[in-house]
């Protein structure tokens, strides 16, 4: 039996299915390739070329493949770029996701595993944040995952088909010759990095009059191998109960945009200038997780306990990236 993973091009997918394949799970990716490319993906695992909502490409995957699960991350992920065009966001997060989902559940797959995200919280009443606080979204982007999450907690009702939403909150680090590589790149770590290497002149910081320490945005950030390690214990935890869960991914610890670039200046060496500039619309001033349901109830335990280690991961990736790029 297999595990259906789509986005597996992108970032956070391919990381998480070459560990899964390092464990011994038989996994298939499927990626229409529009924000990735054929290189990132990972080696020695079938790949279909298409979209979620390719219906013939599906039935195709269902003849030839026995799929038990399905890993879930295809998807739009700038929150600017939400803002600005909602539609896109709406159609391809939530209504190519929902026909994917449910070609898969008529076929009778019963297990979801769904890239949720912290941006279904929105601006924070608490921290730490945990998965019972209200979901008010302050973006397209968080709004069409909230949806997503919606949809799935009304399929289980219907039909028994349980899921796992992991709520990441900022996924960062490499995982050897995997890592960031966003294009248009918008994530804070592997922007500082480029400018760490002189590809881009500056960081432009987006707002410093939040109500936060230094008045930029706190956010937690979560190495991505740790990410992949919560996916292989949701798709156990599926496999051996039957139950539902919304579940956190973060560290608990939340870091603001000038201690991110004090710790890449440190790790880098570089001087790593800064320009100020307008807030962004949609960003909300901090975002810490609670992981305690990944902890308790999954046995999550994170192996990369400090932000250091996880810029020195991404570094070593986007040093060896630039160099192979001469
Ligand atoms: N990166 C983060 O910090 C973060 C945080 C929270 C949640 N997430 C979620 O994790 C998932 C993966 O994020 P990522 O950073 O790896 O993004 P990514 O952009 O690197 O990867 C997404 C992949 O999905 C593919 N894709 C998009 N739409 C598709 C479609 N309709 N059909 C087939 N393939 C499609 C893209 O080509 C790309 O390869 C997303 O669902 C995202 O919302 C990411």
């Amino acid at each position: 039996m297999s595990i259906l993973l789509t986005g597996g091009a992108g970032y956070i997918g391919s990381i998480v299915a070459s560990i899964l394949k390092e464990e011994g799970e038989d996994v298939i990716i499927l990626d229409n390739l529009s924000r990735s490319k054929k290189e990132c993906l990972p080696s020695g695992i079938k790949f279909y070329e298409g979209d979620i909502d390719d219906v013939s490409l599906l039935e195709k995957i269902y003849v030839e493949e026995k799929i038990d699960a399905i890993m879930h991350f295809a998807a739009f992920i700038e929150v600017g770029e939400s803002v600005l065009e909602p539609y896109k966001y709406y159609e391809n997060n939530f209504s190519k996701t929902i026909k994917f989902f449910n070609f898969f559940i008529n076929k009778g797959m019963d297990k979801i595993i769904f890239s949720s995200t912290a941006a279904v919280y929105g601006e924070p009443q608490y921290i730490p944040i945990d998965e019972d606080h209200i979901k008010n979204p302050t973006n397209p982007y968080g709004m069409s995952k909230l949806f997503v999450e919606r949809f799935l907690e009304s399929v289980e009702r219907a039909s028994g088909v349980h899921h796992v939403a992991l709520r990441y909150f900022n996924a960062s680090g490499a995982y050897g010759n995997y890592g960031e590589n966003h294009d248009p790149e918008t994530h804070l770590i592997p922007i500082i990095l480029e400018v760490a290497l002189g590809i881009r002149d500056k960081i432009f910081i987006n707002g410093d009059d939040y109500n936060t320490t230094d008045g930029t945005c706190i956010r937690d950030y979560i190495h991505v191998y740790d990410i992949a390690k919560a996916h292989l214990l949701a798709y156990r935890y599926l496999s051996n109960n039957s139950g539902s869960l919304k579940v956190n991914l973060g560290s608990g610890e939340g870091y603001s945009i000038l201690d991110i670039i004090e710790s890449c200046r440190k790790i880098t060496g570089a001087i790593i200038p800064v320009e100020v500039r307008e807030r962004r619309e949609g960003d909300p001033s901090t975002l810490i997780a609670s992981s305690k349901i990944a902890e308790d109830v999954l046995g999550w335990k994170r192996e990369y306990q400090s932000v250091d280690s996880i810029i020195e991961s991404a570094w070593k990736f986007h040093k060896a990236k630039f160099e192979n790029s001469k």
